[in-house]
């Protein structure tokens, strides 16, 4: 890129046109910390000889790996292997071998994306998603795959029938009808590639439809390093993965160890109408569990939105990125942000400070996203006790009837923040609705839920509960039908099964 270019890009969209002047900032060898990245001023051409140069220069690059390998030997014991594989949110440290043999074998397995919502999933390594491949670049990736789909597992055949499957690596520069191809279950793909490029990629199945393939869970991350590292130091280090899964109940209402089981929905797929959005593969898992920071801590996430087909606005509440490099690459830096925008397959890494104690929430700003599940926890507490109110929820259990659980997480997205479940102990701006059925009937329920402004117009108990509530009515939630029939089933399931440690609510008050 050169000077000459910057007029035809600046008079695009207001984000190329920045994203243009901040490549240019940072070709002339100068990371952006101060304001330059918003002057107009052309930046000088890139010297040839630059150590930036250099780091781009095809003919140092790896370009030619040898053929894949196919064969029908198959791997047998762990599905996962390798000192380069991280598989959780934590990033394992740096293996200083200049050679990662690495083995993501393809399985069919039931996980569990939300409390009580077991799913036929696809995977790398038997787990959604797929561990993280930490190296750097010039590191030379030794991989092989087997499709064990075929592979039988514990108890009754609850998983899909066994498909072909196939490895796309983001990270890779090969070609994708040698290395990408599809093989058959019980088969094994080998081949080798070099990290000409450092950033957080993705890596997915892609063997058609490939939308069902990563919807199914078959995808993951590779955090290449610079060759001379990272510019900055901190003192912990996770990989974030959004994703989304679009789910309907199993045919029959199959369920697996008393548990409904979920497949997945075509038609929601094809719409783009997630069910669920997350982050490293479960709804909401991150509050359950807080990642552990402390107060002065800085903190490097890698943020990787894998879609399939929505876009990620990644924030962190309570501190600003001082650092954001967009896909990965230090060369791509922008200071002080709130959000970053990702689209499906676009990374990032963010730095930030934990200022002081308490618990940073991480979440999708597109707040359509964040109702699905896509929030999790930076916590300076044991198990983030200090999080904000509303997203507050406690491990709880869960109803087996599938609009029940539907509305369970309905309710702790949408009603929580004003509504308690625990049986006289709950303090919030509504009633506790611990025992609403036994106050009222389904039919008064239903209409409520229905309209409450035509309630409070009408129905002298509704009028009653106003009065009682300091005249604050309840805004109309435009519920459908289906969602209210599950919440009132999600009422009398908590009414019938009162020793369940219901969603957390604090203080003490009348129901
Ligand atoms: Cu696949
Ligand atoms: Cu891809």
């Amino acid at each position: 890129m050169n000077a000459i270019v910057l007029p035809r890009f600046a008079s695009l969209a207001s984000l190329t046109a920045v994203l243009s002047l901040a490549l240019l900032t940072t070709a002339c060898g100068e990371r952006a910390s101060t304001s330059s990245a918003q002057t107009s001023a052309p930046a000088a051409p890139a010297q040839a000889s630059s150590p930036a140069a250099s780091r781009y220069d095809t003919a140092k690059m790896d370009l030619k790996p040898a053929p894949a390998k196919v064969t029908s030997e198959r791997h047998s014991g762990v599905y996962a292997e390798g000192s380069a594989l991280s598989t959780t949110a934590a990033l394992k440290p740096l293996d200083p071998s200049p050679v990662k043999t690495i083995r993501l074998d393809t399985t069919h397995k039931i996980i569990e994306i939300a409390p009580g919502v077991r799913f036929s999933a696809w995977t790398f390594g038997d787990q959604v998603p797929g561990p993280t491949v930490h190296a750097r670049v010039g590191d030379r990736i030794k991989f092989s795959m087997t499709n064990r789909s075929d592979e039988p597992v514990p108890g009754p055949r609850m998983t899909a029938a066994p498909m072909m499957h196939s490895m796309d690596f983001h990270a890779a520069m090969v070609s994708p009808e040698d290395k990408y191809r599809s093989i058959a279950p019980g088969q094994t793909i080998e081949f080798e590639f070099t990290l000409n490029y450092p950033g957080v990629f993705m890596y997915h199945c892609g063997t058609p439809m490939t939308l069902e393939h990563i919807a199914s869970g078959m995808y993951g991350a590779v955090v290449v390093e610079p060759r001379e590292g990272y510019p900055t130091k901190v003192d912990r280090e996770y990989v974030i993965i959004q994703s989304e899964f679009y789910v309907k109940p199993a045919p029959g209402n199959a369920k697996v160890e008393g548990v409904p089981l979920y497949v997945l929905d075509g038609d929601r797929l094809r719409n783009a109408q997630s069910t669920y959005t997350v982050f490293n593969g479960v709804h909401n898992g991150m509050m359950r569990n807080p990642l552990p920071v402390k107060a002065g801590e800085r903190v490097r996430l890698y943020v990787l939105n894998v879609g399939p087909s929505k876009t990620s606005s990644f924030h962190v509440v309570g501190t600003i990125f001082d650092r954001v490099w967009m896909e990965g690459n230090p060369d791509n830096q922008f200071r002080g942000m709130q959000t970053v925008l990702l689209g499906s397959s676009n990374s990032a890494i963010v730095e930030f400070m934990i200022p002081e104690e308490g618990s940073y929430v991480m979440v999708d700003h597109h707040f359509a996203n964040a109702s699905q599940g896509a929030v999790g926890l930076l916590s300076t507490g044991a198990a983030g006790e200090n999080a904000t109110e509303h997203h507050n929820i406690a491990a709880s259990p869960t109803p087996t009837d599938p609009d029940a659980a539907q509305a369970k997480l309905q309710f702790e997205s949408k009603c929580l923040a004003c509504h308690a479940l625990v049986g006289g102990r709950g303090k919030k701006i509504g009633p506790d609705l611990a025992g609403v059925t036994k106050r009222r009937s389904d039919d008064w329920l239903r209409r409520w839920l229905k309209s409450p402004e035509d309630m409070l117009a009408t129905d002298p108990d509704a009028k009653a509960l106003l009065k009682e509530h300091n005249n604050l009515p309840m805004p109309n939630q435009n519920l459908s039908d289906k969602e209210i029939n599950g919440l009132i089933k999600y009422f009398h399931w908590v009414d019938s099964n009162p020793a369940t440690p219901a969603p957390a609510a604090a203080g003490q008050g009348k129901s």
